[in-house]
């Protein structure tokens, strides 16, 4: 099974990269040391934006490998599990499902591992982490949304942290939690604290004049490899 990285890591998300200098934005966070590389693709469905699917995923695969690097894809679509398969085959280590966007959580997580790839589960905001105990055991990643899913650039949810540590009290050893939206040099260390160990920043790192200094700066804040 195709796997990211172990230890606390930086999850650069390309939704607020420059997407027609792409290749130079992403080469520039491998440059300063991140080894996971975030892809949110949207339906305009399960949320209201349209962003990529696997065909990005597979435009930066080779780019991605050479710095033994991962991609960490990360469904915000309806049915997730009908898409499973088409980005295993584009190049993810690991796809994340939404517990809101289908019916059949314990059948989607079944195919990503099918396929190949580490599975997380996403909850959003105002679900609790109790939605996941059928699961958790089966999963690699347990994402807890710090925003709602959908944008960029939106602030840290003040709750989260409670609710993570929530999670990491009934979450297993083995299953990492991420966290995603608003996470900064300010909020990282907070989310840490209650026990995420994977910390996706978008606009924190790529809306700023230096996409590789942002990186290290939240990096450093919660000792990141
Ligand atoms: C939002 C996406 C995030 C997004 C986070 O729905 O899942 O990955 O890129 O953006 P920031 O870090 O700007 O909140
Ligand atoms: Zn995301």
């Amino acid at each position: 099974m195709r796997r990211l990285p172990d230890g606390v890591r930086v999850a650069p998300s390309i939704l607020s990269a420059d997407f027609a200098r792409l290749r130079e934005q992403v080469a520039e966070v491998l440059a300063a040391g991140a080894k996971i590389i975030h892809v949110d693709v949207m339906d305009g469905h399960f949320v209201p934006p349209i962003t990529v699917g696997p065909l990005v995923v597979s435009a930066l695969r080779e780019q991605v490998e050479r710095a033994q690097a991962a991609l960490d894809v990360h469904l915000m679509v309806s049915r997730p599990e009908r898409h499973v398969a088409d980005f295993a085959k584009a190049g993810a280590d690991s796809i994340t499902v939404h517990a809101e966007a289908t019916e059949h959580l314990a059948y989607a997580v079944a195919s990503v591992h099918e396929n190949g790839t580490s599975c997380g589960v996403a909850i959003n905001p105002a679900t609790p982490p109790q939605q996941l105990s059928e699961t958790l055991d089966g999963i690699e990643i347990a994402l807890c949304m710090t925003v709602n899913p959908g944008w960029g650039g939106q602030p840290f949810t003040a709750r989260s942290p409670g609710k993570v540590e929530r999670l990491r009290t009934l979450a297993p050893e083995q299953v990492r939690i991420e966290v995603d939206g608003g996470i900064d040099a300010r909020t990282a260390p907070l989310c840490a604290q209650a026990g995420a160990s994977i910390f996706v920043a978008g606009s924190a790192i790529f809306a700023t004049p230096d996409p590789g200094r942002a990186y290290e700066a939240i990096a450093r804040s919660v000792g990141a490899s």
